[in-house]
This record gives structure tokens, C-alpha cells and sequence, in this order.
């Protein structure tokens, strides 16, 4: 109902992967760029991906490991990595789509870099995204560690990239044999005043909206609440949405933002 009153075909808004509504911030764009220069060109074997809450980093992974997919990668992502270090090669083993998984943690790791010798001899670069790398235990940071010794005389045989909350920096910096590894370091600011502006006008046009929907003071205060968050801007423009179809209103002004905003306790 609340699609069909504002002329959309699809949710604008939703906290999903659904990556048509990717948006270009110049934050996003160079944090993909710089990612995919190290991963490609540099192959320097770990990358850390840090920002707040809600800012994009899962979205990021996603839309990084779709890119990766095309080309001869195997690009991979673990998005609950609370595992032993032990647990934490089998997940990557299973990603690597090897099917008899050994018991034990001299096998396992035997069996890691026979299938990553193999996967290199085929010319394929193998990356691992590790999402949520916030509550990766020490020993699986250590593990870590060890897994981006394993290379060639060339090169190496796994790229890992870490994306995690802010806390994650502290985390990396208590090993500081895996503070040493790490090539390329990028925080994900939140949106500035006008990107979070074209974010929602471009979520409302890839979801088919014709006309403007938000009055351009509610935008203002959709930034100034969310302070440039997505996810806070998607939770509370998709309520404003819903407000403004109940209401019956032509466009929604800024005490709906305001009003949807106090209900979330934003
Ligand atoms: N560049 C973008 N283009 C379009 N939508 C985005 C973009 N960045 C973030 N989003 C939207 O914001 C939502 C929240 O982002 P995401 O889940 O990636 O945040 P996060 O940084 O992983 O948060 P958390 O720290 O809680 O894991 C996504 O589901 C997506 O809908
Ligand atoms: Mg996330």
C-alpha cells in the first residue's frame, strides 16, 4: 500500500544486500577502489576496512565480492566469524567448496595450502572478506597471521580482507605481528550533508519514483538526525514513507522526519 502510494515499484529502503540500489559516495568509491587496487594490482595479502555502525561496510563486502566474481577470483565472505582458529580454516576450506574436511588442525591447515597451491597453479586469486571482524577472537587473529604466510615464491596464495567496527583498529594493534601485515588501512566515513541527500533521491529513483517525495527541508533534517548513517537514514525514510501514506500527504515535511525519528528513539 505504501509502494503503490507513492508510485514505487519496489521498497526504497530496505536494510537489505539488494545491491541496485548501490550508491557511488565518494567515501564508498574510494574505499571499493582502494580495496580492489590492493586485492588486483598490489596483492599485498591484508586490508582493514573499519566504520561505524550502519555505515556500509557488509554492503561494501557484498558489492566488492560481486566485482571480484567476474574475474578469475574466488572471492569469498565470512560474515559471523566468532570460530576458533581451528573452525575458522574449515569455514575457508568449505568456501573454497572442498568437500572432505579433515578433523583435525594439521590436516586442516595441510589441506588449506594444498587447495590454495592448487587454486594458484590454476591462476585463480583467492580473497577472503572477513565481515564483523570486531569479534574475531585473539587466536583466530593469530591464525590469521599465519594463513597470509602461506605464498609462492611469487606471491601469495590468500588476500584477506578485515571489515569491522572502529574497536577492530584496537584489536589488530594487540598482535602486532598482524599490525605489521596490514597494507592498506580505510575507515568508511558516514555520508556528507549532500551525498545523504543524492542517497535518498537515488534510492527513490531506482525504486521508480517520478516526483519528489521528500520536501527538501525534511532531507536536511533526515542528515542532521542520522548524521549521514544509511541504515538510520533507511529506517527512518522508510517510516516517513508510511506516515506520509496514512496521512494522506502530497510530500513529506520535515515534523514527520522528526516525529518517525522520536518514535525509533533516534
Ligand atoms: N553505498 C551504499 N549504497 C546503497 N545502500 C547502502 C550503501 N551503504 C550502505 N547502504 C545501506 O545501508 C544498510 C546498512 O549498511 P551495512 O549493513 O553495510 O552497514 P555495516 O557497516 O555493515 O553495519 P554493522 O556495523 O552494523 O555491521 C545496507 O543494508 C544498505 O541498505
Ligand atoms: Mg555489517
Amino acid at each position: 500500500m505504501v509502494n503503490e502510494y507513492w508510485g514505487l515499484s519496489k521498497k526504497p529502503f530496505s536494510n537489505t544486500p539488494d545491491l541496485s540500489f548501490l550508491y557511488n559516495s565518494d567515501e564508498f568509491e574510494e574505499g571499493y577502489a582502494r580495496l580492489l587496487y590492493n586485492i588486483t594490482e598490489i596483492r599485498g595479502g591484508l586490508t582493514l576496512v573499519t566504520g561505524e555502525i550502519g555505515s556500509g561496510k557488509t554492503y561494501l563486502a557484498n558489492a566488492l565480492k560481486e566485482n571480484l566474481k567476474r574475474q578469475n577470483n574466488l572471492p569469498f565472505i565470512i560474515r559471523n566469524p566468532k570460530l576458533s582458529s581451528t573452525q575458522l580454516i574449515k569455514i575457508i576450506l568449505q568456501k573454497l567448496g572442498v568437500e572432505e574436511i579433515p578433523r583435525f588442525k594439521l590436516k586442516v591447515l595441510n589441506s588449506l595450502e594444498e587447495t590454495l597451491l592448487d587454486l594458484n597453479r590454476k591462476n585463480i586469486t583467492v580473497i577472503g572478506l572477513i565481515d564483523e571482524a570486531q569479534i574475531l577472537s585473539l587466536d583466530a587473529l593469530r591464525e590469521i597471521r599465519l594463513l597470509l604466510n602461506l605464498e609462492t615464491a611469487e606471491e601469495k596464495l590468500l588476500h584477506l580482507v578485515l571489515l569491522g567496527q572502529p574497536e577492530l583498529k584496537n584489536k589488530i594493534d594487540k598482535v602486532p605481528q598482524l599490525k605489521q601485515r596490514v597494507n592498506v588501512r580505510f575507515h568508511l566515513e558516514p555520508l556528507s550533508r549532500k551525498e545523504s541527500q543524492s542517497y535518498i533521491k537515488h534510492r527513490l529513483k531506482v525504486a521508480g519514483a517520478k516526483n519528489e517525495i521528500f520536501e527538501q527541508k525534511s532531507l536536511e533534517t533526515l542528515y542532521t538526525i542520522s548524521k549521514g548513517i544509511p541504515r538510520v537514514i533507511n529506517n527512518i525514510a522508510q517510516n516517513a514513507l508510511f506516515v506520509g501514506a496514512t496521512e494522506n500527504l502530497q510530500k513529506i515535511p520535515p515534523d514527520v522526519i522528526e516525529s518517525v525519528a522520536a518514535d525509533l528513539e533516534i
